[in-house]
Parts: C-alpha cells; sequence; structure tokens
C-alpha cells in the first residue's frame, strides 16, 4: 500500500524534529528536551470522555513523571483555543474517580494541519482518517526512541504501565540488563547472553546468579537500589 504522505519512527531511530505551537507556548522538539526523557502521546479529539479520562489520570501524575526526569507532551488535530477550553474545562468541572482541580501543565500540541501527527505514524487511517489514535513514543535523553505502544480511539491507556516501561527503560540503561515478563523494581533482573563457552561456564557456577538454564541466568538489585538511580 502506497504510504500517502504517512510516516512510521521505529524503535531505536532519532525522534523526528518539528516545531510546533503548545498551551505552553512554542517548543522545538526533541531539541528543547536534551537530557530529558519525554513521553511523547497523541489522543484522538479534546472534548471526548476518554480522552478526558486519560488526561486527568497523567495530569495527576505530573510529579511522578517530573521526579523520573520526565516530561510528558500532548498532541491531538485539534487547535489551541480548544486545548485551553478543554484543559479549563477539565480543570474547574471533572471530578472523576477522586481526581478534582487537575491543572495539566505539560504542554498539549495544537496539530491542526496533522503534520506531526502524519510524521509519527499518529495517524493510522484504517482505525481514523482524521484523528490521531492512542500513540506513546518514549524518547531518551540522546533523543533516541526506544518504545511505542499503539492504542485504538476507543481504549484509554494504562498509567501504571505507562510508568513502569519509563521505570524499565531506565532500570536497562543504568544496570545493563534486560527484564522479564511484568518486572517490577525489586524483581530479578536478566544478565545478557554469553558469547563464548568459556563465560557459559563461568556463569553457571556464579553464587551471585540464578541460572534456570545456561542462556537465561538472572541476578538481584533491590528495589533501593533500582530507585536510587532512576531519573537517570
Ligand atoms: C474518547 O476519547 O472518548 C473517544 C475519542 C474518539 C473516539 C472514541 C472515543
Amino acid at each position: 500500500m502506497e504510504n500517502q504522505g504517512y510516516s512510521m519512527p521505529r524503535i531505536g531511530d532519532m525522534a523526528p524534529e518539528f516545531t510546533a505551537q503548545t498551551t505552553q507556548g512554542p517548543i522545538n522538539f526533541p531539541a528543547d528536551y536534551k537530557g530529558k526523557w519525554v513521553i511523547l502521546f497523541s489522543h484522538p479529539a479534546d472534548f471526548t470522555p476518554v480522552c478526558t479520562s486519560e488526561f486527568m489520570t497523567f495530569g495527576s501524575m505530573q510529579k511522578e513523571f517530573e521526579a523520573l526526569n520526565c516530561q510528558l507532551v500532548g498532541l491531538s488535530i485539534d487547535g489551541l483555543s480548544s486545548h485551553i477550553a478543554w484543559l479549563r474545562t477539565i480543570k474547574e468541572r471533572i471530578d472523576w474517580k477522586g481526581m478534582q482541580n487537575i491543572d495539566v501543565q505539560f504542554p498539549l500540541i495544537d496539530d491542526i494541519t496533522m503534520n506531526v501527527a502524519k510524521n509519527y505514524g499518529m495517524i493510522q487511517p484504517g482505525e481514523s482518517e482524521t484523528k490521531a489514535v492512542r500513540a506513546v513514543f518514549f524518547i531518551d535523553p540522546k533523543g533516541v526512541i526506544r518504545t511505542i505502544i499503539y492504542y485504538p480511539l476507543a481504549l484509554g491507556r494504562n498509567f501504571d504501565e505507562l510508568k513502569r516501561v519509563l521505570i524499565g527503560l531506565q532500570t536497562v540503561d543504568n544496570f545493563g540488563v534486560a527484564l522479564p515478563a511484568d518486572w517490577r523494581p525489586g524483581d530479578e533482573v536478566i544478565v545478557p547472553a554469553p558469547s563464548t563457552m568459556k563465560a557459559v561456564a563461568k556463569r553457571v557456577e556464579d553464587k551471585d546468579m540464578h541460572c534456570y538454564d545456561w542462556f537465561f541466568c538472572t541476578k538481584d538489585i533491590s528495589k533501593e537500589e533500582v530507585e536510587s538511580k532512576l531519573g537517570k
């Protein structure tokens, strides 16, 4: 199928550059966020219920992401006036699941031209030609895309999982390990597979590791140790 001007960045690519107007003023992306982790995410439209529930949840977690040296940046194919009116409504009128008075302080991009959404593969025409899907890009402090998650229009994201992914990526970088299914801080981590017979023999004798087989060895890193390095 012809790509009709849509492109799909991939894990390992540099985040495509753009400038944009946002609810917090103009941004130059990703240069303005060098040295920080960024979660760039799209939502289908302002003044819609699933998106409102997501913004209330992300808004209530702003401090937690800041503590992880992570900047949140939202985007939809709506203009600035709509964004501002919607965020004011969320703050002044919506009380949902005990969340109220939520002041969204992270930038929300005006992408009425769809330039950014098309460039980031956020428009998936089989789902909608005019609304962005719920895309999430995790971008590291060097501007490299490290994880991409897509959700359809009708399914709200799991924000605990988004935070877990961010903590997981920082742990992978800080400790040079891999992380098993459902990993959480304090769980065992995976030691990279050896590439020589000698290294295999050595690792199965290593008392600090637990080997389920020669290619599948883990070690412990305490929750405190993981947490002491988060935000890096
Ligand atoms: C919502 O956010 O509620 C929504 C947006 C687009 C399509 C379906 C639901």
